[in-house]
């Protein structure tokens, strides 16, 4: 197949104003650092933190929102408690990746306020509502309380400015399945709706995926932790090894770092226990890192599908490259990046940040 004239390379986009962002969690490890990620990056407004059940249960997955952000010196920010089930699957959480809690290992203070009153679809619905064409949302767990959202108004995705999603694979195996992402598999049936949702609009209006494979080439390893730390101010030194026995608690003086180490411990004990080296697969922050515009990447159009009724399919995104079903493009996927780059610009601005939250002035 020749190239694709439609695959367009979007450069760091430094002279943007800053975004104002809904963000839908399944904290979750990836998730906690995408949080961090955003709090640390001025381009970013977080207007609202809107759970859901994925990682972990969304009850825990809303005290876990609640304890980052606290932790990270933000709780101010609002976060409503959204869907405890899926659309019509049964719940489907993985402790096993994210720990017992969802937080790895990190002993995080318990939070000491309460999520919103309404619910993660009515937030969605009315905060579009008030701020028509302004915001992003970017999801990074099971597309449900979008889809809940979807049924109560569909005008909420034309509402948003553009939405980014961290889910699903298509050239490239699952991590749920042989073909399905975990965040899609969770709740097919809700990523259908949403994905449905956009048929017919304006190219410019077509959300940004996300997928595997672009997302299992952001690895983190223990030198980016070590440098977080270093940065940040942090001793002793995080020096996180293979070797390490498992489980080993972080020492550090960073409240922060330490926490963020202990959970990626964790992510990472899991991925060397499933073959795939002592690293972990940051997807939710490099999602959040796109959202931004503080990364470049390489998209490509297509007509995305989910199948619902398969056997040993059911989860599995399907992109139609070459309008071979005669629908139009409805989603652009994220098809390449600069891993390095990214790391670079993440371990730096979250370092920074965690250093003025607990040596006010220091950056000065
Ligand atoms: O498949 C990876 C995604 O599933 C990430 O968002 C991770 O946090 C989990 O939600
Ligand atoms: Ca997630």
């Amino acid at each position: 197949m020749g190239q694709d004239e439609r695959v367009r390379a979007h450069e760091v986009d430094t002279a943007r104003a800053p975004i104002p962002l809904l963000v839908d969690v399944d904290t979750g490890i990836d998730d906690a650092l995408a949080l961090l990620y955003l709090l640390a990056s001025p381009e970013a407004e977080i207007a609202t933190v809107l759970c859901t059940a994925g990682n972990v249960p969304v009850h825990q997955v809303a005290t876990n929102t609640l304890a980052w952000l606290e932790v990270c010196g933000r709780p101010d920010i609002e976060v409503a408690v959204g869907s405890a089930v899926p659309l019509v699957a049964p719940l489907m959480t993985t402790e096993d990746t994210h720990g017992p809690r969802g937080v790895g290992y990190a002993e995080l203070p318990a939070p000491t306020r309460d999520p919103s009153a309404r619910s993660a679809a009515e937030a969605w619905v009315e905060l579009t509502r008030e701020r028509p064409g302004e915001l992003t949302g970017l999801v990074t767990g099971p597309l449900t309380n979008l889809a809940l959202a979807v049924r109560l108004d569909p005008g909420v995705l034309t509402r948003l400015r553009r939405l980014v999603v961290m889910g699903g694979c298509f050239n490239h195996p699952g991590n749920t399945t042989p073909t399905s992402e975990w965040n899609v598999a969770v709740d097919p049936e809700a990523a259908k709706v949403v994905f449905d949702a956009f048929a017919g609009l304006a190219p410019e209006r077509r959300p940004l995926l996300c997928p595997l494979d672009t997302t299992e080439s952001i690895e983190m390893h223990p030198a980016h932790i070590a440098r977080i730390a270093e940065l940040a101010g942090s001793v002793p030194g995080e020096d996180l090894s293979p070797d390490d026995p498992r489980g080993r608690r972080s020492r550090a003086s960073v409240p922060v770092v330490r926490h963020l180490s202990d959970a990626l411990r964790f992510y990472m004990e899991f991925h060397r226990d499933q073959n795939l080296g002592y690293l972990a697969h940051v997807h939710d922050p490099f999602a959040a890192a796109v959202a931004l515009g503080t990364v470049p990447f390489v998209t490509r159009p297509a007509t995305v599908d989910v199948e619902l009724d398969g056997r040993i399919t059911r989860g599995t995104t399907v992109a139609d490259w070459s309008g071979i079903w005669g629908r139009e493009p409805d989603a652009d996927i994220v098809v390449g990046t600069e891993p390095e780059y990214f790391f670079t610009h993440l371990v730096e601005r979250v370092a920074l940040y965690v250093r003025e939250l607990y040596v006010p002035g220091s950056n000065n």
